[in-house]
């Protein structure tokens, strides 16, 4: 019931809500005196008429081919957007750029991590797309196969999913840095034809050789017939001992050679709008990866406008970078389909931050003059232990927004984000989306909405999201779980080969609402808090308490710089809260500051949320696009006695978890 959920920290909650954070942070004066967005006229459009908006934004910011007839067909959970149009999405990404004239724009700076750089322009890429799509075509791919495609953050990535898209063949980038089983699950749950791949990239200083895993991962996927391999690491200065790359002769082609051979001009295939564009696997944490469906014209729509509109772009004077992997769903909305689909300028970085050293980032953003940023909280947390003396070093004036996206972001890291990287001149847009969405959801148009630190404040114009209770009754103030309550253009069309399970999983639990898996609290001032998972949530003494307003309440003290929290079974009181926590750069984790944080996180939010084992730790289990893996962590923690106590800086703990992570298999 709604009046249950309502109140801080009602008892019987779905999710009680405990932490309270005030301060707020209207739209900077320097920055509104040129945003796109400054009033709310564009939430009342779509208001009015949701479906006539994202019309209205498929117009505007896509070129058809053919024009729809019908804007959303809805039988659900199966959705058409703008039904009967045609239109292709690497002739919207590339040709009308360079066909407006703006062929010698910049599309992407590349770093590679030794240092190396590459410029590359529209008109180069629409070059190399279209030689790789004959290449391609040229191995026998036609419209409707799937293609794979394993590689490191170097230009050939977006060149072969354009390609991809430009003949109409679907694509599955798998993340380079998966296992060859979950590369080969992937490849034969699509049945891909063809993989592309490179001998290596470049992390942490040497040479990550991909082509040893591709060749064990190709000997159990029947249906490829060819595999590409994109020349990186073979004879650069930098390749070290890394030796010769084994090929198979007939099967393996390398892609300088290929692209040597093949014809400059390539014509883009009209697409359905509802043609399938890619698949993306998102696995659950034990059942097999899902196949995640986007089609081509309303997925292109949403990231487009949310890309435009959340960044404030201004495509002739930005120069943006979005720091994630082009393997996770945010590098193929946001370093790949929506920025190039608007025009910008963008980075594109190789490596790690943290090679050769601390500053990496922050020496690119400089040498760029990057002016948004968006990168995730795990990111920001890592450089908050590193301390503010990294980017001190230097001169990031040329910043004027930043974003977050993965996790919710700790109001105390979304503070140090805004103070030492930001300069307290840039607004935060803290983005909340899912693979499945295919784009941002909830976020602030930041040059309209006051910001929260911590909060993703309000669902997008055109998205309509509601968090509701246990059995679905709609909670108006107070914590419960997040669901999407319409359809929206980038929507999954469901999971690759299982409708079933499409059902099952996200519209079976709450009636005809889509059920995101997060649990979320609506403030009184109508702000979304998102709050993890739901399986994160942990029960104590029959409080259901998220562990994200935990982990926040202990960043909140000035000695931390991240934490993660688990329930352990105890006998006592259900769950006892377990918190596992990396101190800043330069403190001592000393016993007295453990009990200083326990007492910290009582006073915060509560004495039900008093940590009973805090666990000093200098590392933390984490997927690999960078989330917490808690369930492990309840685990190390089931396994050892509860005491009341603070444990120092456990290295027996550590190597525990450390060996875990190692032994967990390599999906996210
Ligand atoms: C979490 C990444 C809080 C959430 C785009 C979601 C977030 C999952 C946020 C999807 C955010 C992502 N605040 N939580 N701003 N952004 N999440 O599929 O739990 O890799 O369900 O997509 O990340 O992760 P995925």
């Amino acid at each position: 019931m709604a009046e249950q959920a309502s109140g801080t920290g009602a008892a019987g909650a779905a999710i009680e809500d405990f932490l309270v954070e005030d301060r707020t942070f209207p739209p900077p004066d320097s920055f509104n005196a040129d945003a796109l967005v400054t009033g709310a006229e564009i939430y009342d459009e779509a208001a009015a008429d949701w479906q006539g908006f994202w019309a209205r934004q498929a117009a505007e910011l896509v070129s058809w081919d053919q024009e729809w007839h019908t804007i959303l067909e809805w039988d659900l959970p199966f959705a058409r957007w703008f039904v009967g149009g045609t239109l292709n999405v690497s002739y919207n990404c590339l040709d009308r750029h360079v066909e407006a004239g703006n062929g010698s724009k910049v599309a992407y700076h590349w770093e590679g991590e030794p240092g190396d750089t590459r410029t590359v322009t529209y008109g180069d890429l629409l070059g190399e797309v279209q030689r790789f799509a004959n290449v391609l075509k040229g191995l026998g791919v036609g419209k409707g196969d799937r293609v794979a495609i394993y590689m490191p953050m170097i230009p050939e990535l977006p060149v072969a999913m354009l390609a991809c898209a430009r003949i109409g063949a679907p694509h599955s980038v798998v993340f380079g840095g998966f296992s060859a089983d979950s590369l080969s699950g992937r490849i034969n749950d699509a049945e891909c034809r063809v993989l592309v791949t490179a001998d290596g990239g470049f992390r942490r200083g040497k040479p990550n050789l991909l082509k040893p895993t591709a060749d064990v991962a190709v000997a159990a996927s029947p249906s490829i017939e060819h595999v590409v391999v994109v020349r990186r690491v073979t004879g650069h200065a930098d390749a070290g001992d890394a030796g010769p790359t084994d090929m198979t002769e007939g099967r393996d082609h390398w892609y300088h050679d290929l692209m040597a051979q093949a014809d400059a001009e390539c014509p883009a295939e009209p697409m359905d709008s509802e043609d399938l564009l890619y698949l993306l696997y998102t696995s659950g944490t034990t059942a097999k990866p899902k196949g995640i469906m986007h089609t081509t014209g309303g997925y292109l729509t949403q990231v487009a406008c949310t890309h435009k509109y959340v960044f404030d772009l201004h495509p002739e004077t930005d120069v943006y970078w979005c720091a994630a992997d082009i393997g996770w769903v945010t590098g193929h909305s946001y370093i790949v389909y929506g920025p190039l689909t608007n025009g910008a300028t963008s980075v594109i970085y190789e490596g790690t931050p943290d090679t050769p050293a601390r500053d990496r980032l922050w020496s690119i953003a400089e040498r760029y003059g990057v002016t948004i940023l968006y990168t995730a909280p795990t990111a920001i947390r890592t450089f908050m232990k590193w301390g503010a003396q990294e980017p001190e070093r230097h001169d990031l004036s040329s910043l004027r927004l930043l974003g977050s996206v993965g996790e919710p972001i700790n109001p105390e890291a979304w503070m140090w984000y805004w103070e030492h990287i930001g300069g307290g001149r840039c607004p935060i847009v803290d983005t909340w989306w899912q693979t499945e969405t295919g784009a941002i959801m909830i976020a602030p148009l930041p040059g309209a909405t006051t910001l929260k630190p911590g909060s993703a404040t309000f669902p997008l114009p055109g998205i309509a999201a509601e968090v509701v209770d246990e059995s679905g009754g709609k909670v108006e103030r107070g914590g419960g779980y997040l669901t999407l309550t319409q359809p929206w253009p980038s929507m999954l069309r469901g999971i690759y080969g299982d409708p079933e399970r499409y059902r099952e999983t996200y519209w079976a639990r709450y009636g005809d609402r889509y059920f995101a898996g997060d649990g979320c609290k609506i403030d009184d001032d109508g702000y979304f808090w998102l709050l993890g998972r739901v399986d994160d949530v942990m029960n104590v003494s029959g409080h259901r308490i998220s562990t994200t307003e935990v982990e926040s309440a202990l960043v909140d003290h000035h000695a931390v710089a991240e934490s993660a929290v688990c329930g352990a079974t105890d006998p006592v009181t259900g769950q006892a809260i377990v918190a596992y926590v990396i101190v800043r750069g330069g403190i001592d984790a000393t016993p007295e500051l453990g009990e200083e944080l326990r007492a910290h996180v009582a006073s915060k939010i509560g004495p039900t949320a008093r940590p009973k084992l805090l666990i000093f730790t200098d590392e933390l289990p984490k997927t690999r696009s960078g989330k917490i893996m808690r369930r492990l962590l309840r685990d190390v923690a089931e396994g050892r006695a509860l005491g009341d106590t603070t444990t120092l800086a456990d290295p027996a703990v550590v190597d525990e978890i450390r060996r875990r992570a190692e032994a967990q298999p390599q999906e996210d």
